[in-house]
């Protein structure tokens, strides 16, 4: 049987996107190499990491191992604060793209907007120069909240075609995401099963619908993702779990379904304070 494979959603760019893929963070290269190599044998092509997760090296060599034409791989990945400068990034898309072992990046992202320090605007020109060089397919922001992206909005004309935030049934960012699709902006899910400070999977809530829709806890949160039109990286560096994580498009969740998900919303104070942190 063949791999099943995410849809995809167009970016306001240009590019497109695989609704589902596989994140990285926390894997080592070694982890990220067998975790990369697998996941491309269950059909995943979207592989998310950064800078920041010291794995890019193991990230790009897992993609060679997957044996795919480059033109088949959506790899995203972020910069860290040091980089918020206009010509900075070209340095940052550089040193990424080097250990990745690729030519260009198809979304590159500004990982947290550190607004202490105050040059998101200037990253996010950088972006914009990249873009229209070809070095990158997409570009957009990781943790932004509504005001720091309108600023950007404000003062370059040019909409992220991302933003990557915090995002599970227990932190639903409800006006986050009005908020994107207003503007066109794609939501990507981070930590989409819960994270390491909340047991999404064994809330009875989940497990109850898992046991209806005869499916695991895991699969029915990623499919809350889907239903609401996300895009979404769950981490696993289980084969099995790769496997199963991704095989989900063949069921749908009833709407009552995904609003009792939507109800273990905990709301913004459970979230990352991206205004407090951010490196
Ligand atoms: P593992 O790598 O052992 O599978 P998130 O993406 O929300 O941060 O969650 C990642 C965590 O969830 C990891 O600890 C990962 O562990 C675990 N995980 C990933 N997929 C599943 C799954 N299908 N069932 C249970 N746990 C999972």
């Amino acid at each position: 049987m063949s791999a099943p494979l995410a849809p995809t959603e167009r970016l306001l760019h240009g590019a497109t996107i695989p609704r589902l893929g596989l994140g990285t963070s926390p894997m080592t290269d070694v982890e990220a190499e067998k975790a990369v190599a697998e996941a491309i044998q269950a059909g995943y092509r979207l592989f998310d990491t950064a800078e920041n997760y010291r794995n890019e090296v193991g990230v790009g060599r897992g993609l060679r191992v997957g044996g795919l034409d480059r033109a088949d791989l959506f790899v995203t990945t972020k910069f860290n604060k040091g980089w918020h400068g206009v010509d900075l990034v070209e340095k940052a898309w550089a040193g990424s793209a080097e250990r990745l072992g690729v030519e260009y990046i198809d979304l590159l992202l500004i990982h947290w907007p550190n607004p202490g320090q105050d040059r998101y605007v200037d990253a996010w020109q950088g972006l914009i120069n990249l873009l229209e060089s070809g070095k990158v397919r997409a570009i957009g922001t990781s943790n932004f909240k509504p005001a720091h992206t309108e600023r950007i909005i404000a003062a370059t004309g040019v909409v992220p075609d991302v933003n990557q935030i915090q995002l599970h049934p227990g932190v639903a960012r409800t006006a986050a995401r009005e908020f994107h699709a207003r503007h066109g902006i794609v939501t990507e899910s981070w930590s989409p099963l819960g994270g390491e400070s909340y047991d999404l999977l064994a809330d009875p809530v989940v497990t109850g619908l898992a046991d209806r829709y005869g499916r695991t806890p895991a699969q029915v949160v990623l499919r809350w993702h889907m239903e609401l039109g996300l895009v979404t990286v769950p981490k696993s560096s289980n084969p099995e779990r790769i496997a199963a994580n991704i095989d989900i498009f063949d069921f749908r969740l009833e709407p009552e379904d995904v609003a009792t998900l939507s109800g273990l919303d905990k709301g913004e104070q459970a979230a990352f304070d991206s205004d407090r942190f951010g490196h």
